[in-house]
């Protein structure tokens, strides 16, 4: 087969954000697999001087297993476009809002998405709490605004675990999101190009898909296909594609969703950059879509450099 390019790749891992090692396990992984497959990729661990590092490693592409802050929010995406260096995945516009869990939560709702109830809170705002707990209610779900891998996300049954839980959010950002806890089955789409590959499902051994839960060994159980009946497995896929549709979301990404007692697929996030592991999800679900890991990481690129 031949390459999808001959360019000098980067493969831009670790970074700054609190997902760092997440980000270097996906990078390891992205960059074996295009070296396999005889690409000229080398890795970039990228620190505050990544303009200064992608210059002298004198790349000509970027594949982005970054995630969060600064690699996942449109900041290094706009780097690189003023380097003119072409990058794996969405843009800066989509990126940002898609790192947003309230800017991308409130565009959902206008693509009329299934969004449970949410409000944003800002820092020192007690009155807001009290706002949230009497429209919100309890059980309620406690998040920054712009992180991932659950870092900061808590669940709370009264108001005594309520401040705690908003100082903890509190500390990786200054804006937080309040939303009702939705009870269901949690279930993610892969999203390949325009095609959603399809929905796995997750069972986490925590009570929430905590940190823990995704990153230990044996932290949760999945299943693919979602053992949901077909025609909220279709409807899950259709809300996936819409979703990272109405973000303007490129080449791939994995879609969040608690499917409700009633088949209703409320969407959490668009994760715009997720996990590149060989046993994380979106290569999971590639997987049982056919789709073999190094397959998934060339289409990846071949869509970064088409577009
Ligand atoms: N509204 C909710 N109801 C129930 N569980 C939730 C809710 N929001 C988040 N969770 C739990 O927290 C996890 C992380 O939330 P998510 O919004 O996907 O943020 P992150 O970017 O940290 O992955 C979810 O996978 C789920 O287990
Ligand atoms: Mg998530």
């Amino acid at each position: 087969m031949a390459l999808v390019t001959k360019k000098k790749i980067g493969v831009l891992m670790g970074g700054l954000s609190s997902e760092r090692e997440v980000s270097l396990a996906s990078g390891a992984a992205v960059l074996k697999a295009l070296v396999d497959l005889g690409y000229d990729a080398v890795a970039i661990d990228v620190g505050r001087d990544a303009g200064e590092q992608i210059r002298k490693a004198g790349i000509e592409a970027a594949f982005n297993a970054l995630h969060g802050k600064f690699g996942e929010d449109g900041a290094i995406q706009g780097l690189l476009e003023i380097m003119g260096i072409s990058c794996t995945g969405s843009g800066i516009l989509a990126s940002a809002m898609g790192m947003n869990k309230i800017v991308s939560k409130t565009l959902f709702r206008a693509y009329g998405l299934p969004v449970g109830p949410f409000m944003a809170v800002s820092r020192g705002d007690r009155e807001a709490l009290r706002t949230a707990e009497k429209e919100i209610g309890y059980p309620l779900v406690v998040k920054p605004s712009s992180e991932g891998s659950s870092v900061g996300v808590s669940i709370v049954n009264g108001f005594e675990q309520f401040e705690p839980a908003a100082k903890l959010a509190f500390q990786y950002d200054p804006e937080i999101i309040v939303e009702k806890y939705i009870k269901g089955m949690e279930v993610q789409v892969g999203i390949l190009g325009e095609r959603a590959l399809g929905a796995i499902e997750i069972v986490p051994k925590d009570v929430f898909y905590s940190y823990k839960a995704k990153y230990e060994k044996g932290g949760s159980e999945h299943f693919f296909p979602a053992r949901i009946p077909d025609e909220v497995y279709r409807r899950t896929l259709d809300a996936g594609l819409l979703a990272h549709r109405s973000l303007g979301c490129r080449g791939y990404s994995r879609v969040d969703f608690i499917i409700g007692q009633d088949g209703v697929p409320f969407i959490l996030e668009v994760n715009t950059l997720p996990g590149m592991t060989a046993t994380s999800l979106l290569p999971e679900i590639a997987q049982g879509a056919g789709i073999p890991f190094p397959s998934l990481v060339e289409e990846i690129l071949r869509l970064a450099i088409a577009g």
